[in-house]
């Protein structure tokens, strides 16, 4: 492949690193409804997606676009106030994007949220799910094309994609804030519709805990490079209830857990 393929991310690399001079050691990607976690960074730069060479630019309502430099707990962090799906209309070579640029500014874990639907019977709206797994089939895989060999192997192994040992530390951050955090597999789908009936059941009998429209790509990548990955869901709507779900059900549904989840990734970012 050589080094034709990693120009686009070298250059957007060149860019971020002559305006901050910034060596983030963690990246940060925050879901839908959970934008106000910024208020927690000390923050050095912002930088609009739209200014960096080669990035995709958000399109959706509730999702600000850009990249965030700063301290979060002492460490030196970056945000993505805002994600690219695939259901707007990127490929998900485009929406990965950010992540590969992350490995190259030098960051070694990747903390990753989401608002997802739940189809476990035992998890409330308002919960937090850590997940430690996922299933990916109903979405293309990211690193279909040819390999870029420089970011990692052509078929990369994905037994343990989400970090045991983050896990582990999250649990004890929950413990400790008396908040329960759930953990469980992570079903990814297109979207933008939410599910049938049929299809939440569907879910649940495959073997899903939560479902969503976002996260796997991203963590995929972040793997194939040999990043850590963390991610967690915000359960914002349960699919086994019949009844109907909107967008902004679940943008208030995660906008009233984000404290949960901004003392979850401050605690982590301290311990990473
Ligand atoms: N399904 C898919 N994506 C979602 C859901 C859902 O129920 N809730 C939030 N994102």
């Amino acid at each position: 492949m050589g080094k034709k393929a990693l120009k686009p991310f070298n250059e957007a690399v060149e860019y971020l690193f002559k305006k901050t001079g910034a060596r983030p050691e963690a990246g940060i990607v925050l879901g839908s409804g959970l934008g106000s976690f910024v208020n927690e960074i000390e923050i050095e730069f912002e930088i609009a997606y739209e200014d960096i060479p080669h990035f995709p630019v958000s399109t959706v309502a509730g999702h600000q676009g850009k990249l965030i430099f700063g301290k979060l707990s002492g460490k030196q962090v970056l945000v993505m106030a805002g994600r690219f799906h695939y259901y707007e209309g990127y490929s998900v070579e485009e929406l990965v994007f950010p992540v590969r640029v992350m490995k190259l500014l030098g960051i070694h874990t990747i903390l990753l949220s989401n608002a997802a639907g739940s189809v476990n019977p035992h998890y409330k709206v308002g919960d937090l799910m850590l997940i430690n797994d996922h299933i990916s089939f109903f979405t293309p895989n990211p690193l279909i094309g040819k390999n870029i060999a420089e970011f990692g192997p052509r078929f990369p192994d994905m037994n343990e994609t989400y970090d045991r040992d983050l896990i582990a530390k999250a649990k004890a951050i929950g413990l400790t804030h008396g908040f329960d955090l759930h953990e469980g597999v992570y079903v990814a789908v297109t979207g933008p519709t939410f599910e049938t009936k049929a299809e939440y059941r569907f879910i649940h009998i495959m073997g899903g805990d939560v479902v969503g429209m976002s996260t796997v790509p991203e963590a995929i990548v972040a793997r194939h490079m040999d990043m850590r990955v963390f991610a967690v869901s915000v359960v914002t709507d349960l699919g086994m209830h019949d009844q109907a779900v909107s967008h902004e059900e679940v943008l208030q549904a995660a906008k009233k857990a984000e404290p949960k989840m901004a003392t979850l990734f401050k605690e982590l970012v301290a311990v990473l």
